[in-house]
């Protein structure tokens, strides 16, 4: 296969995790490959947000090697770190924008920490309106948070995770409580900025409709660790009564 030929974006490497006697994560192992839409799916309380959270060391782990983009981020100090985020946009699942800010100003938060005051002079203005344009959602520019729709939000944090231009997106939960006619069109943007940016995504879900329309290949997490690796198509054609019962 490609992607085998290709050296990975993001490597797990036999990855524990426990919160005292909750065995989250164990033995844990995936590789991401440049370029591909990987979905993790997995049951509510499986561990989703504490992986991708582990990938940028919002959350340390116990055991194991993770390499993102080359780096082995256990490893790094906190400026490489800093340098290394700068690189992994990150959406989280509550969608964290800054309510007291207005759209412009959450969306100019990423710069104000990883670009120069030069920089932000010159270029700030030109990178606020790209990212707003890339997700539909000029017009808001200068709406307070509390004024947008869920959907909506849910937009403008996906406009403020790509405003640096980021080689992966990490997206956790990127459709949950929209209706399905909005889950899809947030799907279709994934696709579409992922393919403007030629970025390498990690998506968390358990939207079928957003599974389908986004993924290259899935990974399903189940008892901490990878269940299962495949297509979309042929996990959904899966007789294992575990994989099944995601799928009906
Ligand atoms: N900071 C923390 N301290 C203690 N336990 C935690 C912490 N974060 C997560 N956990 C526990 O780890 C387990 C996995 O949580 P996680 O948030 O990764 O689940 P999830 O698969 O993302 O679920 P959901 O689909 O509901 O978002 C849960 O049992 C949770 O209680
Ligand atoms: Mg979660």
């Amino acid at each position: 296969m490609e992607r085998l030929s290709k050296k990975p974006i993001i490597e797990v490497r036999h990855l524990n995790k426990s919160f005292g006697d909750n065995h989250v994560l164990k033995d844990f192992s995936m590789s991401v490959y440049p370029g591909e839409n990987l979905v993790i799916l997995g049951k509510s309380g499986s561990g989703k947000s504490v992986l991708i959270k582990c990938i940028i060391n919002l959350i340390q782990a116990d055991e194991g090697e993770i390499v993102v983009l080359g780096s082995p981020i256990q490893g790094l100090e906190q400026d490489e770190l800093d340098d290394l985020r700068a690189k992994v946009g990150f959406l989280f699942q509550s969608n964290a924008l800054y309510d007291s800010m207005t759209v412009r100003e959450n969306l100019e938060f990423p710069l104000r920490i990883h670009w120069t005051k030069e920089e932000r002079a010159l270029g700030a203005e030109a990178a606020v309106k790209e990212a707003l344009e890339d997700v539909g959602l000029l017009h808001t520019i200068d709406r307070m948070p509390q004024e947008l729709s869920g959907g909506m939000k849910k937009r403008v944090a996906l406009a403020r995770s790509l405003i640096l231009k980021p080689k992966v997106i990490l997206y956790d939960e990127p459709t949950t409580g929209l209706d399905p006619i909005t889950s899809r069109e947030i799907s279709q943007l994934m696709v579409r900025v992922q393919k403007k940016y030629n970025a390498t995504a990690v998506i968390i879900s358990h939207d079928l409709n957003c599974i389908e329309i986004t993924s290259d290949r899935v990974i399903m997490l189940i008892d901490g660790t990878c269940y299962a690796d495949d297509t979309f198509e042929a996990l959904s054609k899966s007789t294992d009564h575990r994989i099944k019962e995601f799928f009906t």
